[in-house]
């Protein structure tokens, strides 16, 4: 019976949001990944759309949901990951869980922060900002972290590693 990886052709993917840099080889997190980058891609369309089209109100409604989405999909992978380092026996998991836990204390401080703005103009600029701080979070963390762990797991399966 084929793997889910074969089944939903992960293994020949060709990814839409995630950049070719910080694709790890290693299937379901790369798919993890990409799903990461569209929440995140389609939440900076929305603001962009706003400043383009000046008086557009940023809907604090739409901007919770998304920030809701992303913080339950960055839970389940980052739970995803945190099991597969503990029974894969990942000599720096709990490092690198501490930068997950980092990830949701600074995600949530600006949450909080944009649920205590009225002004539309200044949720626009905390938004951006969130989301420039997401995406360089969230590059550097696969670019370096990630990739350590998919090199130990392709490492212990005698795969060649990511590079
Ligand atoms: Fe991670
Ligand atoms: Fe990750």
């Amino acid at each position: 019976m084929p793997g889910r990886e074969q089944a939903l052709g992960f293994a020949t993917m060709k990814y839409q949001f995630l950049p070719e840099r910080v694709v790890l080889g290693h299937a379901e997190i790369d798919f993890q990944h990409e799903m990461l980058f569209f929440v995140i891609t389609g939440l900076h369309r929305l603001v962009k759309k706003g400043r383009d089209e000046g008086d557009c109100v940023i809907d604090p409604v739409h901007i919770e949901n998304a920030f809701k989405l992303l913080d339950d999909y960055m839970a389940t992978h980052f739970s995803y990951e945190e099991e597969l380092m503990r029974s894969s026996g990942f000599p720096e998991a709990s490092g690198h869980a501490g930068l997950h836990r980092k990830f949701e204390n600074s995600m949530e401080t600006f949450r909080e922060r944009f649920m205590g703005v009225d002004d539309n103009q200044e949720r626009a600029i905390l938004t951006k900002r969130m989301l420039d701080f997401f995406f360089e979070w969230v590059n550097t963390h696969f670019a370096v972290s990630d990739r350590r762990f998919c090199q130990f797991l392709a490492a212990q399966k005698g795969e060649e590693p990511p590079v």
